[in-house]
């Protein structure tokens, strides 16, 4: 059975023992110091040294008591296509719990969650965060006493658990970790984000540069062959991308969501020629090749479960509930471990994956494993299976890039980014429901470790139409891929994916690791993110506008963080697509076309406007401070100095430091 990952390249642990003597029980209490992180860990391991067996229905990883500063609560919630959303709550007489009990660290609650006093702000305020190294059920209580003291203490969730320790046996706690900022919650985030960098992922894609990948799921869905995969992949390497992903559908009878998970076998219907002479194929295009896999997972319609019924989870003699048409596979089976390390071991070698997306689309909701004497273990001991199964897979195949997933974010946690650099943020990739989706992952997890895509609009879930370049702006502060069906783009189109592929080319260390802070908008329909390179010699602003409003007021746009010196702040060019003007082209064009008709159609797919061209000279004091932008136009002609941002419009900003050669990497 695998074992807890933790955090590493820690300065000092301190470590204090503690024994009950009548008992014979020994506590041992870890206490690791990360200080460029600002960051302290805790874990707790509990030994049996009484010839009694020894019964754990609840083991905290830590505890801390913080004196009463007022605070406010927040925490990251949602569900599937709205996770993570912040919400915020005074801290009251009582107790307050921020839990799971899904199986998995949950896209209803995720572990991390922060303490701040209640006047704090992104850049001022004391902000305490805690997170935990854990992806199953997790519990954190925040309690205020009658003395003023708020209690936090945060681990495993008690919720139908029961461990029997025998005579000189351990258990150990998943590992908490807390952190404090003086400078608001940008402060504590750059504390996090510097720790999952330095300190949680490891291997061969520690601060590597994330590739750009296209991947088939929202163009197919599960329609596809070989021949639409591979013209897709053309397209795609045309555009500038570096990474093909075949999503779900390629194995077994996978031609729905009702059969084939478990039969990592190649559909031959859809793949004659073989999984790795398709991956061939694409590597001589010079994509590199990656593969979905759902390997927790088996529909009853499957060749596993017809020969291997009871490598399910559930009870013997009760029904299975199904969720999404499957059955989790029971990791506390060592056959089950071994069978999913064997059989996705191989497929991976055969067709030299260089990256896997790796998924887990349901809750677990009956803990019951015919392995275990006592069912109280389960959901731990899922945990502690998966561990195993990914180290097993994965340490012998360092080059692998791994990207986790859970129906999107329902697994976005510390553990799993031990083992998979980088997470797939949401299902939901209309860009203006990421803006909260990764703008409350961001509070404890870096860019470097987000996927985010630019995908279809109107968007599949939300039917809301975004341009081109909002979906580009905003996922771009993120691991880059596209998720579309390229067909069917303009020439237009092509020709400005292309150019924001290579923008992010030239600047995704700033984007993955540069240091990131959300800024307060002084308007309610803005959001601003910008990220500035290690140097601080230079950055890039998003500036995101959700409804537009008639005659605004002045905006200013500020960026902090840089040093002294004089900057120049331009816009990322991006197109203006004429479909945007609809039948108001008649007021500027020579000729008056049909808003609906063939001769704007064909203009459209040919021709675009330059988008909002700005370009500045200031001090870091004045960018600090906000520089006006010019007002949003709602009058009467266009040229391209006129801000037209609209519903959903956006701009990025290339902030650069004047006679500063060379020092636009990290
Ligand atoms: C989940 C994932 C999606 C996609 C589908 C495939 O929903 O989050 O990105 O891979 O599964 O079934």
């Amino acid at each position: 059975m695998g074992t807890l990952p933790s955090a590493y390249g820690a300065d000092q642990t301190l470590a204090v023992t503690l024994e009950d003597t009548s008992a014979k029980v020994i506590l041992s209490l870890y206490y690791t110091v990360f200080e460029q992180a600002n960051v302290i860990t805790r874990r707790a391991v509990l030994t049996n040294e009484s010839q009694e067996p020894l019964v754990i229905r609840r083991m905290m990883s830590m505890m801390v008591d913080l004196p009463d500063l007022k605070f406010d609560l927040y925490t990251l919630d949602g569900g599937w296509i709205k996770e993570a959303h912040l919400h915020r709550r005074p801290v009251e007489y009582g107790m307050m719990t921020n839990s799971s009990t899904t199986g998995a660290s949950s896209n209803r609650h995720n572990p991390a969650f922060m303490l701040a006093t209640s006047t704090a702000t992104e850049d001022h305020g004391h902000v305490y965060g805690f997170n935990l190294i854990y992806s199953g059920n997790h519990a954190s209580y925040i309690e205020k006493s009658g003395r003023d003291i708020v209690r936090v203490a945060v681990g495993l969730n008690p919720h139908c658990f029961e461990w029997s320790l025998g005579q000189g046996e351990s258990f150990e706690t998943p590992e908490a970790v807390m952190t404090f900022s003086s400078r608001g919650f940008n402060g504590m985030s750059h504390n996090m984000h510097y720790f999952v960098n330095e300190h949680i992922v490891r291997g061969n894609w520690k601060k590597r540069e994330r590739p750009i990948l296209i991947n088939s799921w929202e163009a197919f869905y599960f329609d596809f062959d070989d021949g639409k995969l591979v013209q897709l992949a053309k397209k795609a390497k045309e555009l500038g991308i570096e990474l093909f992903v075949l999503d779900d559908g390629w194995f077994g009878e996978r031609n729905h969501d009702q059969a084939g998970l478990g039969d990592y076998t190649v559909n031959k219907k859809k793949f004659p020629r073989g999984l790795k002479a398709f991956a061939d194929q694409l590597r001589d295009l010079g994509l590199d090749f990656g593969l979905w896999v759902e390997p927790e997972m088996v529909n009853p319609d499957s060749d596993l479960y017809r020969e291997h019924p009871e490598y399910a989870v559930g009870h013997p003699t009760k029904k299975p509930v199904k969720g999404r048409n499957q059955l989790v596979l029971d990791l506390c089976q060592k056959a089950v471990r071994d069978y999913i390390v064997d059989k996705v071991g191989a497929i991976l070698d055969e067709a030299k994956v260089s990256y896997v997306k790796w998924d887990m689309n349901r809750h677990i909701g009956e803990g019951y494993s015919i392995a275990l004497k006592r069912q109280g273990e389960f959901y731990h001991r899922y945990i502690l299976g998966l561990y195993e199964v990914l180290s097993r897979i994965f340490r012998d195949r360092p080059g692998i890039l791994l990207e986790s997933c859970s129906s999107g974010g329902n697994r976005f946690d510390l553990g799993m980014l031990c083992f998979s650099p980088q997470i797939w943020s949401s299902d939901n990739t209309d860009p203006i429901a990421r803006l909260k989706i990764q703008a409350g992952l961001s509070y404890f997890y870096p860019l470097s470790s987000m996927g985010a895509h630019v995908s279809q609009s109107p968007h599949q879930q939300t039917l809301r139409a975004t341009p081109l370049s909002t979906r580009f702006n905003v996922a771009c502060f993120g691991c880059l891929g596209y998720e579309l069906d390229l067909k069917h783009l303009t020439p237009e189109e092509k020709k400005e994916i292309t150019e924001q592929i290579a923008f992010y080319k030239q600047y995704r260390r700033v984007f993955q690791y540069g240091t990131f802070s959300r800024l307060k908008a002084e308007k309610e329909n803005k959001v601003i993110w910008q990220c500035v390179n290690q140097n601080k010699t230079m950055a890039l602003a998003g500036l995101f506008q959700t409804l537009a409003n008639a005659a605004e007021g002045e905006e200013r746009l500020s960026v902090k963080g840089l040093d002294a010196g004089v900057y120049s702040m331009r816009t990322r060019p991006q197109r203006l697509h004429l479909a945007r003007f609809g039948g108001l082209l008649k007021h500027v064009s020579p000729v008056e076309l049909n808003p609906d008709g063939f001769l704007l159609r064909q203009a459209n797919r040919h021709y675009s406007l330059a988008d909002c061209v700005e370009a500045y000279q200031c001090s870091a004091a004045a960018l600090s401070f906000g520089i006006p932008l010019p007002n949003q136009f709602t009058g009467t002609g266009y040229n391209e100095n006129i801000r037209m941002l609209g519903d959903f419009g956006s701009n990025l900003y290339i902030i650069e430091q004047l006679n500063v050669e060379g020092e636009n990497d990290e």
